[in-house]
């Protein structure tokens, strides 16, 4: 393998300069289409990487090329130490980023603000709280929206993401839109993704073009304006003229964005995953440990990235459960 060049170039020539570090496989919360509901079996806390690890293996990211790292879970913000994982990370030159469902974010204001992180998105699948509690098994939607709220009161740049799921929050679309009327907020509907133990179904999840549908039923042609995508972004965004929001549309199941791809990810227990799809991993922390070079490994785990969704680019591929059921469950990935 050549040593000089770039270790974070895939041979489809994608710059991998945007890590997501799960810091947990814990959460607050119990969704369904994340987590099975027997729940999961979670790694010893041993095989869990220390604060000091987590920075050791980002720093070596940002030193490699990375420029964004966005902080996931599980729920990051469950960590005992994450105060201490946010300073040290905030101290690389680096866009410091989080994906939180909310629950608890009213507590780390003032932390995230001294750490520079301006971008959270949070996870909302419903803007009734009964369904809420449905879908997250937890009674919680008050928290929540409250502290959606709060962070935007206090500045910060939130998205909420919203999975969908075809008769159960499908009808909450526009509800959804109407939010960006008034609030300066970017709401993306997430197409539900197979992973293992989530009981997807194709005939559960909402397309892009039928979620587009609903859209120009509600809304003239002239009110729907399509808006430029930031380089790398995993949605396509809109507007509704004179709303002082925009929503989206990310649409890994019928429309990949593979093309574009920038991102690699860490598992809490320290494995380097190339795709969100993929069924293998890297193993970075045991020899991490062994105070062996990881550079070589982070290389050859991103020069063996597939073009489309770890292998699966078709959809009769993503569709087969002996497929998709070799990843994770979305919960210890992090989205
Ligand atoms: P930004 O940094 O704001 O662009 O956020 P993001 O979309 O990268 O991250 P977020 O954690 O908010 O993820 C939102 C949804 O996009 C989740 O359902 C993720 O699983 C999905 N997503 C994020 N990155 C990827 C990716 O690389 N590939 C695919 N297929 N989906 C992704
Ligand atoms: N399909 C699509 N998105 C998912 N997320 C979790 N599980 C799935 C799934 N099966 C989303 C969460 C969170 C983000 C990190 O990933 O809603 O916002
Ligand atoms: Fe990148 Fe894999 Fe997501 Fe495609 S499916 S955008 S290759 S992480």
């Amino acid at each position: 393998m050549d040593t000089n060049k770039n270790i974070l170039q895939d041979t489809f020539g994608r710059n991998h300069t945007y890590l997501r570090i799960s810091l947990t496989e814990l959460c607050n919360l119990r969704c369904t289409y994340c987590m099975p509901a027997e729940g999961i079996q979670l790694s010893p806390k041993s095989h869990i990487m220390s604060y000091d690890e987590v920075y050791e293996i980002a720093k070596t990211f940002v030193d490699n090329g990375v420029t964004k790292i966005r902080l996931t879970g599980g729920e990051p913000l469950v960590r005992r130490d994450i105060d201490v994982i946010l300073k040290k990370l905030a101290s690389l030159p680096v866009e410091l980023s989080m994906t939180s469902n909310a629950v608890i974010i009213d507590r780390f204001i003032e932390i995230l603000k001294s750490c520079n992180i301006k971008n959270i998105n949070v996870s909302l699948d419903s803007l009734n709280a009964e369904k809420f509690k449905t879908i997250t098994r937890r009674n919680d939607f008050d928290k929540v929206y409250g502290n959606i709220m709060l962070l935007i009161k206090e500045g910060f740049n939130v998205k909420l993401n919203a999975v969908l799921i075809k008769g159960f929050n499908d009808n909450e679309i526009i509800d959804f839109i109407g939010l960006t009327k008034e609030l300066p907020i970017s709401v993306r509907f997430i197409e539900f993704m197979p992973f293992d133990g989530n009981k997807w179904d194709k005939a559960k999840m909402v397309s892009y073009a039928k979620i587009m549908e609903i859209v120009h039923s509600n809304f003239n042609e002239k009110q729907v304006i399509r808006i430029q995508d930031a380089p790398n972004d995993t949605s396509k965004n809109y507007t509704i003229k004179d709303y002082k929001g925009s929503f989206a549309i990310i649409s890994s199941v019928t429309n990949p964005f593979c093309d574009s791809c920038n991102r690699i990810r860490l598992t809490a227990n320290g494995r380097l995953k190339n795709c969100l799809f993929s069924s293998s991993e890297s193993d970075l922390l045991t020899p991490l440990r062994e105070g062996k070079s990881i550079e070589p490994l982070i290389q050859k785990a991103i020069q063996t990235k597939f073009k489309v969704r770890g292998g699966m680019d078709t959809l009769e591929k993503l569709e087969k459960p002996d497929l998709h059921n070799q990843n994770r469950s979305m919960i210890t990935i992090g989205g």
